[in-house]
């Protein structure tokens, strides 16, 4: 047993419920030596090769699935980052496109099939993708959907030093990767480093449970930017729960290394998040984490094990400063919809409805565009960071 059972979530199939019990089983003997830190805790429940969520291929996209991101609510996603892809080239960066995290296959599908339509094919498409039953998923979908031209440019890798030395330049997309990498959970008096705690996932008879795991340098050291950032009189009178990435830095760090080539490469992260200031406010008592099980989202990482995605909000502005430290050129952020309305999604948009052979058609098209863009949607709460690695001066 895990958490309580919650009576608003879905009951999980027969053939699910005993995938999630082994995946149980197997981090009740870990945790019966020592409690595991929540990002191990994360990285299994996520990432196991037999019983993750995204590691066994567990996850569905999609409206019929857990969650629907980006590029499956509107083609118009991929059409916004062509328009980019053909600025980048415009202005000499390399000719290869990279995709983290590839999930279902559609980026992919959109993007290369908009490029063909403009001419503007990438020399190669890689997909780097941690998950092996993902890239397999992938590789059927797209293989069976691409015309022939268009899949011989594709390769996959599974990890992102396997880019170089092969990279020559060109644009890397990663949209709502961040979000889906393990973070460490901690409580903490905002703006006091010294006060954090990391807590854990431990045993209470047979149910998983919060555990203190004390101070670590490496976590008070990652939160001395936040020092003293707010007022006495905000602070709460007992520690509040926060999440941050210690991984992200050597992350980025590797990323920039993997990247060295004769042309420039630009990286797209696109993400749910906000800045260090909103995310660490004092009054956001319980941190980031979301969990998603079809399309009901919840705050308890312990439900279902390996069934549902576990998520936390990206702090971009301690990405960006990870990103300038690691030596890259950080050119700006914005939101989704300031991003998408400063391309040439508008035109395309209003194209593409001219051209719908229907109402139905049409409605399904005004629908995801404005899903895209409203602030109440995904407009303002996705955000995009922009990184620039110029060309090696060989
Ligand atoms: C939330 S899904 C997003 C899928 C897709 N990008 C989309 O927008 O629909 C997260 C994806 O990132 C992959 N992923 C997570 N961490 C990764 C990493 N370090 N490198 C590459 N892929 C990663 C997962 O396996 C999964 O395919």
């Amino acid at each position: 047993m895990t958490s309580a059972p919650d009576f608003s979530l879905p009951i999980p199939e027969a053939e699910d419920r005993l995938k999630s019990s082994a995946l149980i089983s197997w981090l009740t003997d870990h945790m019966r030596q020592a409690p595991l830190p929540f990002a191990e805790y994360m990285a299994a429940v996520l990432y196991h090769p037999q019983w993750g969520y995204y590691g066994s291929g567990q996850v569905q996209f999609g409206q019929g699935g857990d969650f629907v991101t980006a590029p499956e609510r509107s083609p118009l996603f991929a059409a916004g980052l062509v328009y980019e892809w053909q600025q980048a080239l415009a202005s000499g960066c390399g000719t290869a496109v990279g995709e983290f995290g590839a999930g279902s296959g559609q980026l992919a599908l959109d993007f290369l099939t908009e490029c063909a339509a403009r001419g503007c094919l990438p020399s190669q498409y890689v997909i780097i993708e941690i998950s092996p039953a993902l890239q397999a998923r992938q590789q059927a979908r797209l293989r069976a959907e691409l015309p022939e031209a268009l899949w011989q440019r594709l390769r996959w890798v599974s990890a992102l030093e396997a880019l170089s030395p092969a990279w020559p330049g060109g644009m890397l997309l990663a949209n709502e990767v961040l979000d889906a990498m393990p973070v460490t959970r901690f409580r903490w008096v905002p703006g006091r480093a010294d006060s954090a705690c990391a807590v854990g996932v431990g045993l209470q008879g047979e149910r998983f449970a919060w555990v203190d795991l004390g101070s670590s340098a490496e976590l008070t050291a990652a939160l001395q930017p936040y020092e003293g950032w707010w007022p006495p009189e905000d602070l709460p009178d007992a520690p509040i729960m926060a999440e941050i990435n210690l991984a992200l830095g050597e992350w980025l760090a590797a990323l920039y290394r993997a990247v060295a080539a004769p042309k420039a490469t630009r990286v797209y992260l696109l993400d749910y998040g906000a800045s260090a200031q909103e995310l660490y406010r004092p009054d956001r008592q319980d941190g980031s984490l979301r969990c998603h099980y079809r399309h009901r989202a919840h705050d308890d990482p312990f439900v279902y094990p390996g069934l549902q995605d576990i998520t936390a909000w990206v702090d971009f502005s301690r990405t960006a400063a990870l990103a300038a430290g690691a030596g890259w050129r950080v050119d700006g952020e914005r939101s989704q919809a300031s991003w998408l309305l400063g391309t040439d999604v508008p035109d395309r948009f209003t194209a593409m409805m001219a051209a719908a052979p229907d109402r139905r058609q049409a409605a399904a098209l005004a629908q995801g565009f404005k899903e895209l863009v409203m602030p109440t949607e995904m407009g303002e709460r996705f955000r995009v960071l922009r990184l620039n690695r110029p060309a090696e001066v060989l």
